[in-house]
């Protein structure tokens, strides 16, 4: 198909704001959606005019949908099995409603509890981030409809977040913030990846031609296309030739890109690419088998019930929950009445229908309600009474708190992890005025539970759980089912623990991720901070024991490791085992355990499991800045296996042989460098063993000169002669 330079350069934008452009009949328009946990179709989705309204992007007034639990919900079930079939969901309604490309899911790490889309990301770890991305995109994916994975990359905040320039090194950027997106692109294959708004190092994401060229499709193998956040493009042509495909929304500046060709300041080649790009999308989203675009909405609100109750973490509880039968129950706050279930912003779905905690707890045992405060944080005393008063006449009080919906959302970040001031003074008047309290959660981002969870005999952390997540809590307080959340991030105990504290959100237009590598546990666990709860952490009505840790070697740096798991409590439950493999230092040099397994393992009381897991030399790996790749140390490593970083029930020590990898030395290699090397270690040894008039070395001697580049040796002497130097140094020059 021959297509014109200017049919070319129109396909490379949008058509309009929701839209792929057509050119003639050849290439078809897409319908693009947000995305990620429910198909936001703005009502009047054809022109992206702002109307009336002045919501150009629709972000009100979309077509109603089923609304899953967003991502912060949908990654504490750790469960990769029922996040695909929230794919495939998805997939269906948006077949359904016309709609070619689902613009998620969110993928980028959550670095610091206060960042105001947390909601839309699943967790602070790149391991569990990318298994539960890749399941959403394989769910979309089935039923021929492109996932759009966002934002590509290091978007991790939301204050100046179309100018700041993360700045961060390379083995961070390799280990945290791009494992889960090399994970998604080599092992499900999304048809599309969404650049971000910030800088990364200086250089604009939509502009990144390491990022967008180099990384994404020479290193990891990418074959779809790259399409910019919403208003990231500053300059086209230089987004174009470094690898960026289609802008979003269009800009109508096709007529400078024909002009750029045109006067040779954009090669033809590199707009012919993205064009093709754009048409093999269509290609492959045209070329899904047929479906007849029913969907029942009665079978997915039932799937978001039951992904919402998979979600919930329980955090705490001396025995209250499950709620035993004939007890007078008093339902507490606002929020049990007027469910806080998603987050601000493009992500926002009209939902099908909505489930309140209150309405479901009512239907089904009988309860008293009283609404306690206003969501607007203004202290109401009459409201306050009135629930210190329904308390007292209760046996038991469930009272629901949680953060508004002003205070968090797309576009900005929290300053505080704190509930509202007014939700704890009343949590404190109730627990004076009623033995039991149980406190239900509703926030996006993690909320400090310093300072009031002992006021509370047990406490459900509830997440933004979607349209049924109503009906899903009283489900869990009820028992009826087993709460099964775990925490996918730390809850710290102050803020001030956050290892990014003092570099969030930065100033002058970069933030510059000082903690390194040790986000979120990595960083509590390597130093031993006390922590609120722990990654991982989550209880629920039965207990699990674990035994028999066998680790196999099953080839050369791969290993399966098993365990067996039984419920030996009285109700039926979910455990999630959990696979660290720790490096026990002194004085550490990396994180001291990372999460690179997972299990959900459902059994009945009595019943055991043996789980299986691999684990690869890529699991032990770190990022080498000086080979410029993966890096695997010869010695030991810990096989652990727990209930969270903090609950180890199972350890095995392993060993690698390492990757056989010889560091590079040179004349500024320092002796200890050199001593330390398999090979030239040898040598060096055996001249300095020959060196005339050689006695024992000092000691202190020797300390001080390993740490000396070999080079120096020439004039330093210490029983090395010039002549032995250059020897060596010629050497390995030789050698590389
Ligand atoms: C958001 C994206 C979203 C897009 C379209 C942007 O502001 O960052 O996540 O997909 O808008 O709504």
């Amino acid at each position: 198909m021959k297509l014109s330079l200017e049919e070319k350069a129109s396909l490379t934008s949008g058509g309009g704001t929701w839209h792929t452009t057509a050119v003639r009949d050849v290439v078809p328009a897409l319908t693009l959606s947000d995305g990620p946990h429910g198909i936001r179709r703005p009502r009047d989705s054809s022109t992206g005019s702002t109307g009336s309204s002045g919501d150009a992007l629709g972000l009100r007034d979309s077509v109603p949908a089923t609304c899953f639990p967003p991502a912060v919900a949908l990654g504490s079930s750790w469960d990769p099995g029922l996040a695909g079939r929230v794919g495939a969901a998805l997939a269906g309604e948006a077949r359904a409603l016309g709609v070619d490309v689902v613009l998620g899911p969110g993928v980028n790490i959550k670095r610091s509890p206060l960042c105001g889309r947390n909601f839309e990301y699943f967790s602070e770890d790149p391991h569990l981030t990318g298994v539960m991305g890749a399941a959403v995109v394989t769910g979309i994916q089935s039923l021929g409809v492109g996932a759009c994975v966002k934002h590509f990359a290091v978007n991790n905040q939301e204050t100046d977040r179309m100018r700041v320039s993360a700045d961060v090194d390379e083995q961070t950027l390799r280990e945290i913030y791009l494992p889960a997106f090399e994970h998604i692109v080599r092992e499900a294959g999304p048809y599309a990846v969404m650049c971000a708004y910030n800088r990364v190092n200086g250089v604009h994401a939509s502009r990144n031609r390491w990022l967008l060229s180099e990384l994404l499709r020479g290193e990891w193998g990418f074959d779809g296309l790259v399409m910019s956040d919403w208003g990231a493009v500053n300059d086209r042509v230089a987004a174009l030739e470094a690898g960026l495909d289609l802008e979003m929304p269009p800009t109508g500046t096709d007529e400078e890109i024909v002009a750029a060709v045109r006067a040779g300041r954009l090669p033809e080649s590199v707009l012919d690419v993205a064009a093709g790009r754009v048409i093999r999308l269509a290609e492959r989203v045209r070329a899904r088998p047929r479906h007849d675009g029913g969907w029942s909405a009665e079978a997915h609100h039932e799937l978001a019930r039951e992904a919402a109750r998979a979600s919930a973490v329980l955090l705490k509880n001396d025995g209250v929950l499950p709620l035993a039968p004939g007890l007078r129950v008093a339902v507490l706050g606002e929020q049990a009445r007027s469910p806080r279930y998603q987050g601000h912003g493009s992500s926002h779905v009209v939902p099908t229908r909505l489930d309140s905690a209150l309405e479901s707890l009512r239907t089904a045992i009988g309860v008293t309600f009283a609404p306690g405060y206003r969501l607007d944080g203004v202290p109401d005393p009459e409201l306050e009474r009135e629930a210190v008063e329904t308390a007292a006449a209760a046996d038991v009080a469930v009272l629901f708190l949680g953060l508004p919906d002003a205070a968090e959302s797309e576009g900005f970040d929290r300053t505080t992890l704190d509930l509202p001031a007014v939700q704890i003074a009343l949590l404190r008047r109730v627990a004076g005025a009623c033995p039991r309290v149980v406190v239900v959660l509703s926030n996006g981002g993690v909320v400090s539970v310093a300072g009031w969870q002992e006021h509370a005999s047990a406490v459900l952390e509830g997440w933004l759980l979607g349209q049924a997540g109503g009906a899903a809590l009283a489900d869990l307080l009820l028992g009826t089912h087993s709460p099964s959340g775990r925490l996918t991030e730390t809850i710290p105990l102050r803020l001030a623990d956050v290892p990014c504290h003092l570099h969030f959100p930065g100033s002058d237009g970069h933030v510059l991720y000082g903690e390194g590598r040790y986000v979120g546990y990595r960083h509590h666990d390597t130093l031993g901070t006390e922590v609120a709860y722990p990654f991982g952490h989550g209880l629920t009505y039965s207990r699990f024991a674990y035994s028999d840790l066998e680790v196999r070697e099953t080839g050369t740096n791969e290993w399966l490791v098993a365990f067996t798991v039984a419920n030996t409590g009285e109700r039926a439950a979910q455990e999630v085992a959990q696979l660290y493999v720790a490096f026990e230092e002194e004085q550490p040099t990396r994180p001291r355990h990372t999460l690179r397994g997972f299990a959900k393992v459902g059994l009945e009381p009595g019943a055991s499991a043996r789980v299986r897991l691999p684990l690869t030399g890529r699991d032990l790996a770190q990022w080498s800045v000086e080979r410029g790749g993966w890096r695997v140390d010869p010695g030991a490593f810990v096989v652990e296996i727990g209930a969270s970083s903090r609950d180890i029930r199972l350890r095995a020590e392993v060993t690698t042989p390492g990757d056989g990898y010889l560091p590079e030395l040179t004349g500024m290699s320092t002796l200890g460098e050199w001593l330390a090397h398999p090979v030239c270690g040898r040598v060096l040894r055996e001249r300095l063993r020959g060196a005339p008039g050689d006695s024992e070395p000092d000691p202190a001697l020797l300390r001080l000169a390993l740490g000396i580049p070999l080079i120096k040796f020439r004039t330093f002497g210490l029983g090395l002669t010039a002549q032995v130097v250059d020897d060596l140094v010629a050497a390995v020059r030789t050698h590389s």
